[in-house]
């Protein structure tokens, strides 16, 4: 099986950790036997705004629809380029015209890595996010000035975006802990959110093998902390998912191990995957970026092609070498990015 993969490494660390990603997925393909990445290596970054004046070519799209997936590290260099210029010429430009209307993240703990929260807690969370719509809209406007000034912002919610996100959420849920967790906010917000629990519902009534709750975004932000473990599914509109997963990346103990997924779900173009992370310009060049977060990044790329042995036997390796001490700084350690992917390669090949 040949796995077509489109690269864009962009900026800072994002050229540090994808590299060494790739290195590993080279050994997961050697193992697997029969399976093989051609990957295709786009330098589409801050830098190449300076050169050509635009993020990524005016036909650039049409040289990523080909592939299986998309394998991001990340964009943003404000020494060059204004960040709204760089994630909207890019990273948001895919995300919006390959129509990825899901973002998946996990919040696990990870053998070998001490949460915040205290150890071991054995969480084990996706959260859902609608990547689409909801809060993040562009309708609303400014009127008057000064002391009269009022500001409206909209937010979108329809009955298709809404659906096909809680319904992404019952699906994974079904080939995990079969428990969906919906965040909302029907107290407070009383258009939308009863709207979104009406979906729910009647999405949880063609699921009756899930098993659901409730609850508002503030709560529910609290349970990431004292009780993480009760969690399973999380599903959540743009705004909440984006504030869930951030507290998400916190309790696993460092944003530099966190990945994400953006996924399209009508097949016509492919799915992206991400670290949580940024560029971090303040490491960048040193060697000590956590290779982790790209590296489980490319986990859930094979989970997302199928490959779910390979995806777990991954993650497995990670986990193993993190037990093993050789860890980057943010995490308490102090070995070098390269040395992690080392020995992350060193255990996938002694399983
Ligand atoms: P950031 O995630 O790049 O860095 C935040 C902090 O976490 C820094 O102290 C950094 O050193 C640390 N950190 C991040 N990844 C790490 C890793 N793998 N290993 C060890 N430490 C790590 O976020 P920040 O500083 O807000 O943004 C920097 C640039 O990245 C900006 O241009 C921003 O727009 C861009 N950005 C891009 C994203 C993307 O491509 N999806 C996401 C977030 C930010
Ligand atoms: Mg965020």
């Amino acid at each position: 099986k040949q796995i077509e993969l489109a690269v864009i490494a962009g900026d800072g660390i994002g050229k540090e950790v994808v590299p060494e990603a790739l290195r590993v997925l080279d050994v997961v393909a050697e193992i697997h036997g029969g399976l093989k990445f051609s990957s295709t290596y786009h330098p589409w970054s801050s830098e190449y705004y300076v050169q050509h004046g635009e993020m990524m070519p005016k036909d650039g799209l049409s040289h990523l629809t080909q592939s299986d997936a998309i394998f991001l590290g990340a964009v943003g260099d404000s020494s060059l380029v204004a960040d709204h210029i760089s994630l909207g010429g890019l990273l948001l430009k895919i995300r919006r015209e390959f129509e990825q209307v899901i973002n998946i993240r996990p919040a696990k703990q990870l053998k070998g890595i001490v949460s915040p929260l205290g150890n071991p807690q054995n969480f084990d969370i996706m959260i859902v996010r609608e990547n689409s719509e909801g809060e993040y809209s562009s309708i609303g406007g400014r009127v008057h000035s000064g002391e009269d000034e009022i500001v409206i912002q909209n937010a979108v919610f329809t009955k298709k975006g809404v659906s096909r996100v809680i319904n992404y959420a019952f699906e994974l849920a079904q080939k995990r802990s079969s428990h969906v967790t919906s965040a909302t906010k029907s107290n407070g917000i009383v258009h939308s959110m009863p709207f979104w629990d009406e979906v729910f519902k009647e999405v949880a009534g063609n699921h009756g093998d899930v098993q659901t709750n409730s609850e508002h975004i503030d709560a529910l932000s609290a349970f990431f902390i004292t009780k993480p473990q009760t969690l399973d599914v999380v599903v959540a509109s743009n705004l909440f998912g984006d504030i869930l997963s951030d507290i998400g990346a916190a309790i696993m103990g460092s944003i530099g191990i966190a990945p994400s997924g953006n996924i399209n779900l009508n097949g016509k173009y492919p799915s992206m995957f991400e670290p949580v992370h940024g560029s971090a310009p303040d490491i960048f060049g040193k060697g000590i970026a956590n290779p982790v977060g790209q590296i489980w990044t490319a986990k859930m790329m094979l989970d997302h092609l199928g490959e779910h042995e390979m995806g777990r036997i991954l993650l497995g390796a990670i986990e193993e070498s993190m037990q093993s001490g050789i860890k980057t700084t943010d995490i308490g350690g102090n070995s070098s990015t390269s040395e992690v992917t080392d020995e992350i390669i060193h255990k996938l090949r002694n399983k």
